[in-house]
Protein backbone atom coordinates (compact mmCIF):
# COMPACT_ATOMS: atom_id res chain seq x y z
CA UNK A 1 0.00 0.00 0.00
CA UNK A 2 2.71 2.76 0.98
CA UNK A 3 4.46 2.13 -2.47
CA UNK A 4 1.29 4.45 -4.13
CA UNK A 5 1.86 6.96 -1.79
CA UNK A 6 3.27 10.07 -3.99
CA UNK A 7 6.76 11.94 -2.79
CA UNK A 8 6.51 15.49 -1.49
CA UNK A 9 9.16 18.45 -1.66
CA UNK A 10 10.22 19.22 0.98
CA UNK A 11 8.44 22.60 3.24
CA UNK A 12 10.63 25.41 1.44
CA UNK A 13 10.51 27.66 4.04
CA UNK A 14 11.31 24.86 6.57
CA UNK A 15 14.22 23.46 4.14
CA UNK A 16 16.48 26.50 4.54
CA UNK A 17 17.31 26.08 8.26
CA UNK A 18 19.06 22.69 7.61
CA UNK A 19 20.40 24.22 4.10
CA UNK A 20 21.99 27.32 6.35
CA UNK A 21 23.33 25.01 9.15
CA UNK A 22 25.00 22.94 6.58
CA UNK A 23 26.89 25.85 5.02
CA UNK A 24 30.42 25.76 6.31
CA UNK A 25 31.28 29.56 5.82
CA UNK A 26 31.40 31.43 8.92
CA UNK A 27 30.27 34.70 7.10
CA UNK A 28 26.62 33.10 5.85
CA UNK A 29 23.59 34.99 6.89
CA UNK A 30 20.37 32.84 7.58
CA UNK A 31 17.29 35.34 6.41
CA UNK A 32 14.96 32.49 6.07
CA UNK A 33 12.67 31.32 8.78
CA UNK A 34 10.84 33.90 10.47
CA UNK A 35 12.86 33.91 13.85
CA UNK A 36 14.23 36.99 15.85
CA UNK A 37 17.82 37.57 16.38
CA UNK A 38 19.37 39.59 17.91
CA UNK A 39 21.99 42.32 17.44
CA UNK A 40 24.83 39.14 17.81
CA UNK A 41 22.59 37.40 15.88
CA UNK A 42 21.01 34.75 18.56
CA UNK A 43 17.67 33.42 19.49
CA UNK A 44 17.88 33.74 23.32
CA UNK A 45 14.99 32.48 25.67
CA UNK A 46 13.31 35.60 26.67
CA UNK A 47 14.23 36.58 30.44
CA UNK A 48 10.86 37.00 31.13
CA UNK A 49 10.47 33.79 29.86
CA UNK A 50 13.04 31.75 31.95
CA UNK A 51 12.09 33.24 35.14
CA UNK A 52 8.46 32.10 34.29
CA UNK A 53 10.21 28.32 33.71
CA UNK A 54 11.92 28.97 37.33
CA UNK A 55 8.59 29.81 38.70
CA UNK A 56 7.02 27.03 36.79
CA UNK A 57 9.69 24.15 37.50
CA UNK A 58 9.08 25.39 41.64
CA UNK A 59 5.78 25.46 41.50
CA UNK A 60 3.83 23.06 39.04
CA UNK A 61 2.74 19.91 41.16
CA UNK A 62 1.32 18.04 38.20
CA UNK A 63 1.29 17.14 34.81
CA UNK A 64 -1.91 15.46 34.16
CA UNK A 65 -3.94 15.96 31.73
CA UNK A 66 -6.04 19.32 31.24
CA UNK A 67 -8.16 18.87 27.91
CA UNK A 68 -8.20 19.36 24.78
CA UNK A 69 -9.50 23.56 25.13
CA UNK A 70 -5.35 23.47 26.93
CA UNK A 71 -4.39 26.04 29.59
CA UNK A 72 -7.38 28.10 29.76
CA UNK A 73 -6.01 30.70 32.20
CA UNK A 74 -3.31 31.20 29.41
CA UNK A 75 -6.00 31.11 26.89
CA UNK A 76 -7.80 34.27 29.06
CA UNK A 77 -4.53 36.18 30.24
CA UNK A 78 -4.51 37.02 26.46
CA UNK A 79 -8.12 38.33 25.96
CA UNK A 80 -6.99 42.03 27.25
CA UNK A 81 -3.85 41.84 25.28
CA UNK A 82 -5.40 40.89 22.10
CA UNK A 83 -9.13 42.08 22.11
CA UNK A 84 -8.26 45.47 24.33
CA UNK A 85 -8.82 45.49 27.82
CA UNK A 86 -12.64 46.79 27.53
CA UNK A 87 -14.16 44.31 25.44
CA UNK A 88 -17.20 42.90 25.77
CA UNK A 89 -16.16 39.12 27.35
CA UNK A 90 -19.34 37.82 27.01
CA UNK A 91 -18.57 38.15 22.64
CA UNK A 92 -15.03 36.23 22.76
CA UNK A 93 -14.03 32.60 23.94
CA UNK A 94 -11.11 31.03 23.15
CA UNK A 95 -8.71 27.67 23.25
CA UNK A 96 -4.94 26.71 23.26
CA UNK A 97 -3.80 25.80 20.06
CA UNK A 98 -0.29 23.89 19.03
CA UNK A 99 1.02 27.65 17.63
CA UNK A 100 -0.01 29.70 15.04
CA UNK A 101 -0.57 26.89 12.49
CA UNK A 102 -2.33 25.04 15.13
CA UNK A 103 -4.95 27.78 15.37
CA UNK A 104 -4.67 28.78 11.88
CA UNK A 105 -5.73 25.17 11.21
CA UNK A 106 -8.48 25.10 13.94
CA UNK A 107 -10.19 28.36 12.91
CA UNK A 108 -10.02 27.17 9.19
CA UNK A 109 -11.68 23.55 10.36
CA UNK A 110 -14.07 25.00 12.43
CA UNK A 111 -15.01 27.45 9.29
CA UNK A 112 -15.48 24.32 6.82
CA UNK A 113 -17.51 22.64 9.44
CA UNK A 114 -20.33 25.84 9.96
CA UNK A 115 -20.76 25.82 6.31
CA UNK A 116 -17.57 27.87 4.69
CA UNK A 117 -16.97 26.66 1.10
CA UNK A 118 -14.59 29.21 0.15
CA UNK A 119 -10.98 31.60 1.85
CA UNK A 120 -10.58 34.95 0.40
CA UNK A 121 -7.25 36.13 0.98
CA UNK A 122 -4.37 38.62 -0.55
CA UNK A 123 -1.24 36.91 -2.11
CA UNK A 124 1.61 36.50 -1.42
CA UNK A 125 0.77 34.85 1.84
CA UNK A 126 2.65 32.86 4.18
CA UNK A 127 2.94 29.75 2.41
CA UNK A 128 1.23 27.47 4.73
CA UNK A 129 -1.93 29.68 4.77
CA UNK A 130 -2.52 27.90 1.41
CA UNK A 131 -1.31 24.54 2.14
CA UNK A 132 -3.82 24.37 5.46
CA UNK A 133 -7.03 25.65 3.31
CA UNK A 134 -5.88 22.79 0.69
CA UNK A 135 -5.54 20.15 3.10
CA UNK A 136 -9.40 21.16 4.77
CA UNK A 137 -10.19 20.96 1.35
CA UNK A 138 -11.53 24.58 0.93
CA UNK A 139 -11.25 26.39 -2.41
CA UNK A 140 -8.96 29.85 -2.43
CA UNK A 141 -9.96 32.87 -3.79
CA UNK A 142 -6.85 35.52 -3.65
CA UNK A 143 -6.51 39.24 -4.60
CA UNK A 144 -3.68 41.03 -4.74
CA UNK A 145 -2.13 42.42 -1.10
CA UNK A 146 0.02 45.48 -2.93
CA UNK A 147 -0.26 47.74 -4.96
CA UNK A 148 2.50 48.33 -7.59
CA UNK A 149 3.63 51.19 -5.44
CA UNK A 150 4.44 48.74 -2.72
CA UNK A 151 1.34 49.67 -0.47
CA UNK A 152 -1.72 47.42 0.93
CA UNK A 153 -4.22 47.05 -2.03
CA UNK A 154 -6.95 48.22 -0.03
CA UNK A 155 -8.93 48.26 -3.59
CA UNK A 156 -7.95 44.82 -4.58
CA UNK A 157 -9.97 43.72 -0.96
CA UNK A 158 -12.31 45.96 -1.66
CA UNK A 159 -13.24 43.90 -4.94
CA UNK A 160 -12.68 40.94 -3.34
CA UNK A 161 -15.31 41.42 -0.65
CA UNK A 162 -18.10 42.83 -3.52
CA UNK A 163 -17.65 39.31 -5.10
CA UNK A 164 -17.84 37.36 -2.40
CA UNK A 165 -20.77 34.28 -1.81
CA UNK A 166 -21.98 33.04 1.10
CA UNK A 167 -19.46 30.89 2.57
CA UNK A 168 -16.92 32.77 1.98
CA UNK A 169 -14.15 33.60 4.90
CA UNK A 170 -11.91 36.49 4.61
CA UNK A 171 -8.67 35.73 6.09
CA UNK A 172 -6.60 38.61 6.85
CA UNK A 173 -3.44 39.32 8.29
CA UNK A 174 -3.57 41.46 11.80
CA UNK A 175 0.20 43.03 11.51
CA UNK A 176 3.72 42.70 10.44
CA UNK A 177 2.45 41.10 7.18
CA UNK A 178 4.01 38.02 6.25
CA UNK A 179 6.00 37.83 3.89
CA UNK A 180 5.82 41.18 2.79
CA UNK A 181 6.05 43.68 5.69
CA UNK A 182 3.25 45.80 3.93
CA UNK A 183 0.36 46.59 6.81
CA UNK A 184 -3.06 48.20 6.08
CA UNK A 185 -2.82 51.50 7.85
CA UNK A 186 -4.75 52.69 10.80
CA UNK A 187 -7.00 54.74 8.13
CA UNK A 188 -7.17 51.79 5.77
CA UNK A 189 -8.58 49.91 8.89
CA UNK A 190 -11.03 52.53 9.04
CA UNK A 191 -12.61 51.38 5.82
CA UNK A 192 -12.03 47.60 5.75
CA UNK A 193 -14.11 47.05 9.00
CA UNK A 194 -17.57 48.28 7.71
CA UNK A 195 -16.46 46.74 4.43
CA UNK A 196 -16.61 43.35 5.48
CA UNK A 197 -19.36 44.09 7.64
CA UNK A 198 -21.28 45.27 4.86
CA UNK A 199 -19.88 41.87 2.74
CA UNK A 200 -21.03 39.60 5.40
CA UNK A 201 -18.30 37.49 4.81
CA UNK A 202 -16.65 35.61 7.86
CA UNK A 203 -13.33 37.61 8.64
CA UNK A 204 -10.61 35.33 9.81
CA UNK A 205 -7.76 37.27 11.15
CA UNK A 206 -4.51 35.72 12.10
CA UNK A 207 -2.04 37.62 14.85
CA UNK A 208 1.20 35.89 14.80
CA UNK A 209 3.19 38.75 15.53
CA UNK A 210 1.52 41.41 18.38
CA UNK A 211 3.83 43.57 19.72
CA UNK A 212 6.91 43.54 16.52
CA UNK A 213 4.87 46.06 14.61
CA UNK A 214 4.46 49.19 16.37
CA UNK A 215 3.76 47.49 19.97
CA UNK A 216 1.12 45.51 21.48
CA UNK A 217 -1.82 47.82 21.45
CA UNK A 218 -0.72 49.60 18.38
CA UNK A 219 -0.42 46.21 16.13
CA UNK A 220 -4.23 45.13 17.50
CA UNK A 221 -5.97 47.99 16.28
CA UNK A 222 -7.06 46.60 12.91
CA UNK A 223 -8.28 43.35 14.33
CA UNK A 224 -10.01 45.41 16.99
CA UNK A 225 -11.41 47.85 14.32
CA UNK A 226 -12.98 44.96 12.61
CA UNK A 227 -14.44 43.13 15.73
CA UNK A 228 -16.03 46.12 16.70
CA UNK A 229 -18.36 46.17 13.28
CA UNK A 230 -19.06 42.70 12.79
CA UNK A 231 -21.18 40.15 14.53
CA UNK A 232 -19.18 37.38 14.61
CA UNK A 233 -15.43 36.35 13.55
CA UNK A 234 -12.45 34.00 14.21
CA UNK A 235 -8.89 34.93 15.39
CA UNK A 236 -5.82 32.62 15.05
CA UNK A 237 -2.99 33.83 17.68
CA UNK A 238 0.58 33.23 18.28
CA UNK A 239 2.66 33.39 20.68
CA UNK A 240 6.01 31.95 19.23
CA UNK A 241 7.02 35.29 18.27
CA UNK A 242 6.16 38.05 20.53
CA UNK A 243 7.44 35.27 23.51
CA UNK A 244 9.77 33.94 21.76
CA UNK A 245 8.83 30.74 22.17
CA UNK A 246 8.98 29.20 18.79
CA UNK A 247 9.15 25.50 19.49
CA UNK A 248 6.91 25.21 22.15
CA UNK A 249 4.27 25.69 19.97
CA UNK A 250 2.39 28.35 21.76
CA UNK A 251 -0.92 29.90 20.16
CA UNK A 252 -4.91 30.31 21.05
CA UNK A 253 -8.16 29.86 18.61
CA UNK A 254 -10.55 32.44 19.53
CA UNK A 255 -14.40 32.85 18.36
CA UNK A 256 -15.84 35.83 18.51
CA UNK A 257 -20.23 36.13 18.17
CA UNK A 258 -22.96 38.14 19.21
CA UNK A 259 -24.72 35.09 19.71
CA UNK A 260 -23.47 33.18 23.17
CA UNK A 261 -25.10 29.90 22.06
CA UNK A 262 -23.33 29.82 18.59
CA UNK A 263 -19.99 30.56 20.46
CA UNK A 264 -20.73 27.53 22.99
CA UNK A 265 -20.74 25.24 20.04
CA UNK A 266 -18.07 26.73 18.02
CA UNK A 267 -15.63 25.95 20.79
CA UNK A 268 -17.31 22.13 21.49
CA UNK A 269 -16.31 21.88 17.87
CA UNK A 270 -12.74 23.34 18.21
CA UNK A 271 -12.08 20.79 20.70
CA UNK A 272 -13.24 17.82 19.25
CA UNK A 273 -11.11 18.98 15.99
CA UNK A 274 -8.52 19.39 18.14
CA UNK A 275 -9.16 15.64 20.56
CA UNK A 276 -8.97 13.86 16.93
CA UNK A 277 -5.61 16.01 15.59
CA UNK A 278 -3.41 16.21 18.74
CA UNK A 279 -5.54 15.52 21.75
CA UNK A 280 -4.38 18.17 23.79
CA UNK A 281 -1.21 21.03 23.21
CA UNK A 282 1.60 21.08 24.49
CA UNK A 283 1.82 22.95 27.89
CA UNK A 284 4.80 24.20 29.16
CA UNK A 285 5.44 27.08 27.11
CA UNK A 286 1.84 28.55 27.30
CA UNK A 287 2.09 27.97 31.12
CA UNK A 288 4.80 30.12 31.06
CA UNK A 289 3.00 33.18 29.47
CA UNK A 290 0.34 32.83 31.67
CA UNK A 291 2.37 33.49 34.45
CA UNK A 292 4.14 35.98 33.02
CA UNK A 293 0.95 37.83 32.51
CA UNK A 294 -0.41 37.00 35.60
CA UNK A 295 2.52 38.92 37.18
CA UNK A 296 3.31 42.89 36.89
CA UNK A 297 6.32 42.57 37.03
CA UNK A 298 6.86 39.73 35.02
CA UNK A 299 4.67 41.70 32.15
CA UNK A 300 6.91 44.67 32.38
CA UNK A 301 10.26 42.91 32.06
CA UNK A 302 8.75 40.99 29.11
CA UNK A 303 6.90 44.23 27.69
CA UNK A 304 10.59 45.77 27.75
CA UNK A 305 12.13 42.57 25.59
CA UNK A 306 9.84 43.05 23.21
CA UNK A 307 10.29 47.00 22.66
CA UNK A 308 14.28 46.11 22.21
CA UNK A 309 13.48 43.63 19.70
CA UNK A 310 11.33 46.45 17.67
CA UNK A 311 13.88 49.21 18.43
CA UNK A 312 16.54 46.22 16.65
CA UNK A 313 14.52 45.78 13.89
CA UNK A 314 13.59 49.08 13.37
CA UNK A 315 17.54 50.03 13.59
CA UNK A 316 18.04 47.14 10.85
CA UNK A 317 15.07 49.02 8.68
CA UNK A 318 16.73 52.14 8.86
CA UNK A 319 19.95 51.03 7.60
CA UNK A 320 18.25 48.54 4.72
CA UNK A 321 16.13 52.04 4.22
CA UNK A 322 19.30 54.10 3.91
CA UNK A 323 20.42 52.17 0.97
CA UNK A 324 18.22 53.88 -0.78
CA UNK A 325 18.65 52.60 -4.52
CA UNK A 326 20.48 48.69 -5.47
CA UNK A 327 20.37 48.59 -8.97
CA UNK A 328 16.60 48.39 -9.61
CA UNK A 329 15.73 47.73 -6.23
CA UNK A 330 14.23 50.76 -4.54
CA UNK A 331 15.24 49.88 -0.56
CA UNK A 332 13.15 53.12 0.77
CA UNK A 333 9.92 51.26 1.48
CA UNK A 334 11.53 48.88 3.67
CA UNK A 335 12.41 51.62 5.99
CA UNK A 336 8.13 52.03 7.05
CA UNK A 337 7.56 48.21 6.84
CA UNK A 338 6.20 46.26 9.39
CA UNK A 339 7.72 43.58 11.81
CA UNK A 340 10.16 40.43 10.79
CA UNK A 341 9.93 40.41 7.29
CA UNK A 342 10.33 42.11 3.45
CA UNK A 343 9.81 41.09 0.06
CA UNK A 344 13.11 41.83 -2.32
CA UNK A 345 11.89 41.84 -5.95
CA UNK A 346 15.14 38.96 -6.82
CA UNK A 347 14.61 35.99 -9.89
CA UNK A 348 15.11 33.23 -8.77
CA UNK A 349 18.58 33.20 -10.46
CA UNK A 350 19.42 36.06 -7.93
CA UNK A 351 18.64 34.16 -5.16
CA UNK A 352 20.72 31.16 -5.90
CA UNK A 353 23.50 33.31 -6.46
CA UNK A 354 23.07 35.44 -3.62
CA UNK A 355 23.07 31.69 -1.75
CA UNK A 356 25.80 30.34 -3.73
CA UNK A 357 28.65 33.47 -3.96
CA UNK A 358 27.56 35.02 -0.76
CA UNK A 359 25.80 32.46 1.36
CA UNK A 360 22.98 34.28 2.06
CA UNK A 361 20.04 32.54 2.21
CA UNK A 362 16.39 33.40 1.40
CA UNK A 363 13.03 32.11 0.87
CA UNK A 364 12.51 31.46 -2.77
CA UNK A 365 9.54 33.95 -3.13
CA UNK A 366 12.54 36.70 -2.11
CA UNK A 367 11.17 37.09 1.07
CA UNK A 368 13.90 38.76 3.88
CA UNK A 369 13.73 38.03 7.46
CA UNK A 370 15.34 41.10 8.46
CA UNK A 371 16.08 40.17 11.60
CA UNK A 372 18.93 38.21 10.52
CA UNK A 373 21.03 41.61 9.72
CA UNK A 374 23.23 42.30 12.56
CA UNK A 375 25.99 45.51 12.65
CA UNK A 376 28.54 42.34 11.91
CA UNK A 377 26.82 41.43 8.58
CA UNK A 378 24.94 44.21 7.39
CA UNK A 379 27.13 45.72 5.24
CA UNK A 380 28.08 42.24 3.36
CA UNK A 381 24.79 42.35 2.55
CA UNK A 382 24.04 45.20 1.42
CA UNK A 383 27.35 44.46 -0.71
CA UNK A 384 26.05 40.91 -2.02
CA UNK A 385 22.74 42.52 -3.10
CA UNK A 386 24.99 44.73 -5.07
CA UNK A 387 26.62 41.98 -6.43
CA UNK A 388 23.74 40.46 -7.66
CA UNK A 389 21.21 43.04 -8.88
CA UNK A 390 23.60 45.91 -9.10
C1 LIG B 1 7.82 31.85 8.95
O1 LIG B 1 6.94 32.29 8.19
O2 LIG B 1 9.01 31.85 8.67
C2 LIG B 1 7.42 31.31 10.28
O3 LIG B 1 6.10 31.61 10.58
C3 LIG B 1 7.74 29.90 10.46
C4 LIG B 1 6.77 28.99 9.81
O4 LIG B 1 6.14 28.20 10.51
O5 LIG B 1 6.62 29.04 8.57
Amino acid sequence: MLETLKPQPADALLALIKLHNADPRPTKIDLGVGVYRTGAGDTPVFGAIKAAERLLLETQDSKAYLGPEGDMGFVHALIPHVFGADFNRARVEGMQAPGGTGAVRLAIEVAARAGAKRIIMGTPSWPNHAQIVAAVGLELKTFKHMTAEGTADLEALRAALADAAPGDVVLLHGCCHNPTGVDYTPAQWDEIAPMVAASGVLPLIDLAYQGLGDGMEADAYGLRQVLAAVPEALVAYSCDKNFGLYRDRVGAFYVVTDNAEALAIAMANGATIARASWSMPPDHGAAAVRLILGDAALTAQWSQELFAMRARMAEVRERLAAAQQIGPINMAPLGAQKGLFSMLPLSAEQIMALRERHGVYMAGSGRVNIAGLTTGNIETFIAALADVAG
